[in-house]
């Protein structure tokens, strides 16, 4: 294999340029981003993305999930592709760096290798994971997920938005449903960058996360069932209010994370009450809710907790509280060789660094399970992040994208001239 020069950089201007020219596809006038996966925000953004990638010289494939994946031949055409890319679909209050850096990062590095003439030993894969946000369709990195056999095509075809349109149909609408069979494109390897989305690298003031485990997730769909009556002649000892009960859950659930101090997370965030009125008790509450941890021993108890305290709410009140787990994520180990190499890049480099664990779900979790994968993390301001407010700097997006390039580069390994 050849050497390559350590001091490669990608263009800073051009990833700064495609980031805030992609932030107009769905932009909001807080200066954030909503494009929800698959709507026509998503269409366009990804029609901006086919005809990028095909620019750059790639092939591109769609997958029966509408997954994006963009290949740029390597020398050695019996090499595995190594898979670098991320997502972007955005939450309905997102900013525009979560998943957009890490996609633009790799379109970045393939023009990087197109002007500086490099080819690669293996090919390279750009990707665009469809729905990794996982607030329009449940569960969350969804067609990575189905790329790692986690579940079947047609079980994600099938999975509603609360309108009740289908993946398949939302697929149809925009025509990205791919004639490419789920998981039929292998990858080698897989390698995605990321805004931290948390406060860390910031606060230590370090350049570059270098990710080696991702925490666990459970998502519940819960409901809570009391009695609608009148606000104004039902005393309040005779209420089975539904709503006075999910306060008292969101409230346990807060307490019972809190008890684990930076070891765990758990949050109601979204509830709706049916036909509501202002003068009828809440009889009917539908929600979601969450926890997390990077230890699996306190994700189990977490969610015992959680069940239990819901029960006892449930008794107490004389209401019915259901909750089922719609998704479990594991907490995730990144393969050490990947870590390492992400290392290597970034001190080759010359930036600051630190090992992270990721609060955030990503893509390359699901990957992990299937290939060696791992991720690039960037400080991003304040911590703030799923916030039209989100902000990261070009200095820290660039020093992600060039980290990228450089363990691209060590992974595919550079082709001898
Ligand atoms: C993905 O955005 C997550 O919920 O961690
Ligand atoms: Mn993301
Ligand atoms: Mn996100």
């Amino acid at each position: 294999m050849a050497e390559y020069q350590t001091n490669l950089q990608i263009d800073s201007e051009r990833l700064w340029a495609s980031i805030h020219e992609t932030a107009k596809f769905g932009a909001t006038p807080k200066g954030g981003v909503k494009r929800l996966t698959l709507g026509t925000e998503d269409k366009h953004v990804r029609d901006w993305f086919c005809t990028a990638c095909r620019a750059a010289g790639c092939e591109v494939h769609i997958d029966a999930l509408g997954s994006i994946f963009a290949v740029r031949p390597g020398r050695d055409r019996s090499k595995l592709p190594i898979g670098i890319g991320s997502h972007l679909d955005t939450q309905p209050t997102g900013g525009k760096y979560d998943g957009v850096l890490g996609t633009l990062a790799a379109l970045e590095v393939i023009h990087t290798l197109n002007r500086l003439d490099i080819e690669t030993e293996a090919p390279i894969c750009l990707v665009n994971w469809t729905n990794e946000e996982g607030s329009r369709f449940a569960p969350a990195v969804m067609g990575s997920a189905a790329y790692a056999g986690l579940y079947s095509t047609q079980d994600i075809l099938a999975r509603q938005d609360i309108d009740g349109v289908t993946v398949g149909d939302a697929l149809d609408a925009i025509r990205y449903r791919g004639s490419e069979p789920v998981g039929a494109l292998k990858l080698g390897a897989f390698v995605e960058v990321h805004i931290e989305q948390g406060p860390l690298l910031e606060a230590e003031s370090k350049t570059i996360g270098v990710v080696d485990r991702g925490q666990g997730v459970i998502w519940y769909d819960g409901s809570i069932v009391g009695a609608s009556a009148h606000t104004g002649t039902t005393p309040m000892n005779h209420r089975r209010d539904a709503l006075a009960a999910l306060s008292e859950l969101v409230l346990s659930v807060e307490r019972i994370a809190l008890e684990y101090g930076p070891r765990a997370v758990g949050t109601i965030g979204e509830c709706r009450i049916a036909e509501p009125s202002r003068n009828v008790i809440a009889g009917d509450v539908r929600f979601t809710m969450e926890c997390r941890s990077a230890e699996i021993e306190v994700l189990d108890e977490l969610d015992r907790r959680i069940r239990k305290s819901a029960a006892d709410i449930a008794g107490r009140r004389r209401v019915g509280i259901q909750l089922e787990a719609i998704w479990r994520k594991d907490p995730t180990p990144f393969d050490p060789r990947i870590v390492d190499t992400i290392e290597a890049a970034a001190a080759r480099l010359g930036y600051s660094r630190r090992r992270i664990t990721s609060g955030a779900v990503h893509d390359a979790f699901n990957l992990a399970l299937v290939m060696p994968a791992g991720m690039i993390f960037v400080p991003c301001k304040d911590g703030i992040s799923h916030n039209e407010l989100e902000e990261a700097s070009q200095v820290h997006c660039t020093a992600g994208a060039n980290v990228l390039l450089h363990t691209v580069l060590s992974l595919a390994g550079v082709a001898s001239r």
